[in-house]
């Protein structure tokens, strides 16, 4: 028996391994790959944050940025709360290690991103996340404490007593590589499990983003919360061959230009007259919004998304030629060297850009101490957001898996990292207090049932139904939503989530059957909640409600 298992190797899970590490407490990390197979590793643009905890102007800034970009549905006293620890938690991540860029001036350079109306956003150039991930990992092998167990799936949480209404966790199943199942007996459980890009065909999220968190913990009897926003990144490198890969958000910020190949030949054309022909006018974001292509993701993604429907193409383009090449080969080395390796200058040719899945702003519904709110589980409906009043005990989440209310509608670029050391730490603060209070362990925990189960002998249908239920998503439940389109997503839903239930009770399990199992679930949830949104706000688009892009 561990104090606390952690599930998820990203910049939450880390940082709380760390401190409970620190605090004396036994932890059991568990991932799915390598530790370093996490959504952190590929955030390129960097934490946001006001480094000056006394400067009130710049702390109301941000707060009113993050509301706006949330379509003013976000919770102002959790993004109140986020802004105003933002520093003390930027200087544990240097404590810890990690580089964040400087200036020449010895100060940290600031970078500016879609929806900042200021330059916060620390960075270590255009690898951010795996900076921090690279700190955070020597870090937590440094703590005796912390067993690392890698190549682990989490299948399911164990509770106590899953007839009851006030369920408690006290461990969970893990599949290992070689398909055998251990029990890991654990007083508390901490979800980081990141992201589910992975539903969609176009996602900038690393393979193991298969929501297997949201699912694990609904399971368990938890409450999710807004997951019809998800936020789709406008600048995933796509020439409909090679794999995509992310453009980092802080290429426009630092000058770049959204175009269509029209736009592109008329401010070329406009240029033999007029040197000094200003790329924003020429480019369709202007008719979005004024913004230009530094407009929130949701407006961007959208128009950029209305400008392929139009033409036909599978890309518009990122401008950059009208910016200094060196500096910005510098500045974003590792795009530069993924765009050289596919032929393309930065600085120089336009870069064939399409949206793609990147985060996901609902999750488990949890607290201001990333405690997770159990579900009314005498109500029976697939969003699964009927909250009972109380908590699913010894249960947290934090990171992409949970949803605190600080995105509201859609995230505010660069507030993802934020939030998941803000919440890792306020987590970390209660899971002591929690444990504190806890009596006797639970001891003599359930093996995991394999009786009468059989191998899986053929993969090839799970390799099938995975990719229906990316082209369902993708095509059905993309960034523009309609009722029927969604309406057909629910019944091939219902039919994939037959499909995998017989292969769930017949089979043993494999990573591949666990993973699609919970994709299919969230899939589910995410159609739900997004029928039940009745009104176009942020990241949900509904084209039958009528409204203006
Ligand atoms: C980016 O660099 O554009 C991604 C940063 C983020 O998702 O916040």
């Amino acid at each position: 028996m561990v104090d606390v298992t952690i599930v998820g190797s990203g910049i939450a899970g880390l940082f709380v391994a760390i401190r409970s590490a620190r605090a004396g407490q036994t932890v059991a990390l568990v991932t799915k790959q390598r530790l370093s197979d996490s959504s952190t590793n590929f955030a390129q643009g960097g934490i946001a944050g006001v480094l000056d905890r006394n400067d009130g102007d710049a702390l109301e800034a941000h707060v009113k940025d993050t509301l706006e970009a949330g379509g003013g549905i976000g919770n102002e006293k959790i993004i109140r709360m986020v802004v105003e620890e933002a520093a003390v938690r930027i200087q544990d991540l240097i404590d810890e290690g990690v580089n964040f860029h400087k200036n020449d001036s010895g100060n940290y350079d600031l970078a500016m991103e879609g929806g900042h109306n200021e330059r916060r956003i620390l960075h270590a150039k255009d690898a951010t996340g795996a900076e921090i991930e690279r700190a955070l990992i020597t870090a937590c092998l440094n703590e005796q404490r912390v067993t690392i167990y890698e190549d682990c799936l989490a299948l399911d949480l164990i509770l106590d007593d899953r007839t009851s209404n006030d369920r408690k966790v006290v461990g969970l199943w893990c599949l290992k590589s070689d398909s055998t199942v251990f029990t890991l007996p654990s007083r508390a459980v901490v979800l980081a499990t990141g992201g589910a890009g992975q539903l969609w065909r176009q996602t900038t999220n690393p393979s193991v983003a298969t929501g297997d968190g949201i699912a694990m913990a609904v399971r368990a009897g938890a409450a999710v919360r807004d997951l019809e926003f998800v936020q789709f990144h406008p600048t995933s490198y796509s020439n409909g061959t090679t794999k995509s890969f992310l453009i980092s958000e802080a290429v426009r910020g630092d000058g770049a230009v959204l175009m269509t190949e029209e736009d592109l030949t008329n401010w070329r054309a406009a240029k033999q007259s007029d040197q000094n022909a200003n790329p924003n006018d020429f480019s369709f974001m202007r008719h979005a919004d004024k913004r230009g292509s530094l407009a929130t993701r949701d407006i961007v993604a959208r128009a950029a998304d209305a400008e392929l429907k139009r033409s036909g193409r599978r890309h518009v383009l990122l401008v950059t030629e009208h910016l200094d090449a060196e500096h910005l080969a510098q500045r974003f080395p590792t795009i530069a060297q993924k765009l050289t390796d596919v032929r393309i200058e930065i600085g120089i040719d336009p870069i064939p850009v399409a949206p793609a899945a990147h985060y996901i702003v609902g999750g488990l519904a949890v607290n201001e101490w990333g405690e997770v709110k159990q579900r009314d589980l005498t109500i029976d409906e697939q969003t699964c957001t009927s909250l009972s009043g109380g908590m699913l005990e010894g249960l947290f989440a934090i990171g992409e898996t949970a949803c605190t209310g600080l995105h509201g509608a859609n995230r505010l670029a660069s507030n993802s990292l934020l939030e998941a050391v803000v919440f890792s730490h306020r987590a970390g603060v209660r899971l002591q207090e929690w444990l504190a209070t806890q009596g006797e362990e639970k001891t003599g925990l359930p093996d995991w049932r394999a009786d009468g189960l059989d191998n899986l002998q053929e993969h090839a249908p799970l390799v099938h139904d995975r990719a229906e239920l990316r082209s369902t998503m993708s095509d059905d439940m993309g960034l523009v939503k309609s009722g029927w389109r969604m309406n057909r997503a629910s019944r091939r839903l219902t039919l994939l989530d037959d499909e995998i239930d017989r292969i769930w009770r017949r089979c043993l399990p494999t990573r591949e059957v666990v993973e699609l199992r919970n994709m299919v679930q969230l899939a589910q949830m995410v159609t739900a909640a997004s029928l039940k949104r009745k009104e176009n706000i942020g990241l949900h688009y509904n084209l039958d409600l009528n409204k203006k892009i």
